[in-house]
């Protein structure tokens, strides 16, 4: 932690929590909208004085906060300045140009942006915010399969501990997991951790995958049958996220990562949708796509919703919760990252 930040830590004036105040409503009238139309409207003004003060206190320390598409639209809308799937925050981190970065988003996903900007203080609001995939192989796991596949290159899932990126040859999100594992130039990859992606990534390419048994405690519990009532009942169009069962993926209308189904949305414009991933993904994209009416089968990813309101105002105020990844393992994992990050470049180009 840099000593200006540790500086500001005993400053007198910031707020030990937040008050309402009269004025609140009319200053965030267009916010308090927003979130009117996509949260029970009684919360609201509950979450005005967090919002405030979460504001105040990010730029009296010259944070950046970064959220994910999963978290809920009180954190999403109120006070993020950077939005996204873990590809857009990964990048997002690796071109920061702030001293302080608060990631409201999994733990894997604050331990990448240490990894991409080793020279800022990264904080997570709750440090429990895990992922069943990224707890589901450790560094050891990868050095076995590397011996039982001598000379296969390794393409990891970003949703993976700093030790399993270091393991790995480049890392992929969903977004670009076709791409990465063709770039590695072989026809045989080690692909991990999550057996439904991998297996979806399977149909896309020549490359033969080897998987391991991950699975995403989220979209392994939407089912096929589901999805077929959602369509037949409804009359609405199933996309869905790839880490769902094959047979899920196998009724949808389109199969995208968290950013592709946005862009889906955006060029189809359906009458109805089931958006078949984390419930907060579709909360959050409801209010630009105000033609569109969003069916919900919903399922919460425990871990986002472990960062509040309250937990990131609490991280800010103590700048607690700092993410920290030994310098070797770093090193190592950076390069996997790079890697992903410099073939996403290419493309834009
Ligand atoms: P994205 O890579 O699409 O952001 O998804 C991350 C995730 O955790 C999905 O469950
Ligand atoms: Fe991990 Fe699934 Fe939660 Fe994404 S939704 S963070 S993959 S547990």
């Amino acid at each position: 932690m840099t000593q200006t930040l540790r500086q500001t830590m005993t400053d007198s004036s910031l707020p030990a929590s937040p008050r309402w105040r009269s004025g609140l409503e009319q200053e965030y009238a267009t916010l308090a909208d927003t979130l009117a139309q996509l949260l029970p409207c009684l919360e609201v003004p509950l979450h005005l004085p967090w919002i405030d003060a979460i504001r105040q206190l990010k730029q009296q320390r010259g944070a950046v906060i970064m959220a994910h598409s999963y978290q809920s639209p009180e954190i999403f809308h109120g006070v993020a300045d950077i939005t996204g799937d873990s590809l857009a925050l990964a990048q997002a981190a690796a071109d920061c140009d702030s001293d302080l970065i608060v990631l409201c988003g999994v733990h894997f996903m604050a331990e990448s942006a240490k990894i991409l900007a080793p020279d800022k203080t990264v904080l997570i609001p709750d440090l429990e915010a895990g992922c069943s995939l990224a707890s589901s192989i450790t560094a050891a796991d990868v050095r076995a399969l590397r011996e039982r596949h001598p000379g296969v290159p390794v393409v990891s899932y970003v949703n993976t501990s700093a030790e399993v990126k270091a393991e790995s040859d480049a890392c992929c999100t969903s977004a670009n997991a076709v791409q990465m594992v063709e770039a590695m130039g072989v026809d045989k990859v080690i692909f991990l951790p999550d057996r439904y992606l991998g297996s979806w990534v399977a149909t896309q390419t020549q490359v033969e995958l080897v998987l391991w048994h991950g699975q995403c405690e989220v979209h392994e519990k939407f089912t096929a049958m589901e999805a077929r009532h959602t369509r037949e009942r409804f009359d609405a169009k199933i996309v869905a996220h790839p880490e769902c069962a094959p047979e899920v993926l196998a009724e949808a209308d389109f199969v995208g990562s968290t950013s592709a189904m946005g862009k889906w949305l955006e060029k189809e414009q359906p009458r109805r949708v089931a958006m078949i991933t984390e419930c907060s993904m579709a909360d959050n994209l409801r209010n630009q796509f105000p033609n569109v009416e969003f069916i919900k089968p919903c399922n919460l990813c425990p871990h986002m919703k472990r960062i509040t309101l309250p937990n990131i105002h609490a991280c800010l105020r103590d700048l607690k919760h700092e993410v920290v990844v030994a310098h070797d393992v770093s090193v190592r994992a950076r390069a996997a990252l790079e890697r992903m990050l410099a073939v996403g470049r290419r493309e834009r180009i």
